[in-house]
């Protein structure tokens, strides 16, 4: 279906788990080259798990270690990745952080995290993908994951939505930058996903019925979802999509306190 990703060279930052992984996977069933960072070494096994899916199914994989909020660990993944497969195409930041803290009791070594990881590592991952494409004259493409939360407040997560928050401006920006040189920057916002991160949480049964009361859709959606729209993203398919957000929540976004037709 996605004929056009075969042998493009695409990072995806924190694809030792969760929706990073299915990015992965499918990218590799797409036959790219799929370039996988990591931070820890605590994902080894689900890592070689990815790849050897990616490479049964005809593409191609690189791990590549590196923590995205350190300036020199991003440069260090671009180098790498061009150094090895000759050149990028595609560049995921898809590596988050989040953690409840109710905002009086937040540190700044909490706050600081969360704005390093999620919104300073994107920034510093577009920046060195753009001045690749840049060097090569080429029309690459870069999509964050972000959140329902760069639109819905979320109380707790003061630094994440914040950090979401932001995602959201800087991807419009340096779309508007970019746009005329053909490069393709977008945002995903998933909304309630099931991921190793998130199944306890939804596993239990009164905040599983909580979300659902949130979903339009009464579904909780899983990281294929989120998979399928990154394919769709970074393709042919979407060449005149610019400096977008898509949410892939199950309608969360649309106001569900609605539903009922009071108001
Ligand atoms: C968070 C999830 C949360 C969802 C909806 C996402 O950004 O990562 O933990 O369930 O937003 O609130």
């Amino acid at each position: 279906m996605f004929k056009d990703l075969e042998n493009k060279v695409v990072i995806i930052t924190g694809a030792g788990s969760g929706i990073g992984k299915s990015f992965a996977e499918n990218f590799g069933k797409a036959k790219s080259k799929v370039v996988l960072n990591y931070r820890s070494d605590k994902h080894d096994d689900s890592l070689q798990e990815s790849v050897d899916i990616i490479k049964q199914a005809g593409g191609d994989a690189l791990l590549v270690q590196g923590d995205v909020s350190k300036e020199e660990d991003v440069i260090n993944l671009i180098k790498q990745t061009v150094n090895h497969f000759g050149t990028l195409d595609i560049m995921i930041n898809n590596a988050g952080f989040e953690k409840p803290t109710p905002t009086h009791e937040m540190t700044l070594e909490e706050w600081q995290k969360v704005i390093d990881i999620n919104l300073t590592g994107a920034f510093i991952g577009s920046r060195e993908a753009i001045k690749q494409f840049r060097d090569e004259d080429k029309q690459g493409v870069i999509i964050n994951t972000s959140s329902v939360h760069d639109t819905i407040p979320w109380p707790n997560y003061v630094h994440y939505a914040s950090s979401k928050g932001g995602l959201k401006l800087m991807m419009e920006t340096m779309s508007m930058e970019y746009a005329q040189f053909g490069i393709r920057i977008n945002n995903i916002s998933p909304g309630a996903i099931v991921t190793e991160h998130t199944k306890e949480k939804f596993s239990d049964p009164k905040t599983r019925a909580e979300t659902l009361e949130m979903i339009p859709a009464k579904e909780i959606g899983d990281a294929q979802d989120i998979a399928n729209v990154a394919l769709f993203l970074a393709s042919d398919l979407a060449h005149y999509v610019h400096g977008t957000t898509i949410y892939v929540d199950g309608g969360m976004t649309n106001y569900p306190a609605f539903m009922g037709g009071k108001g």
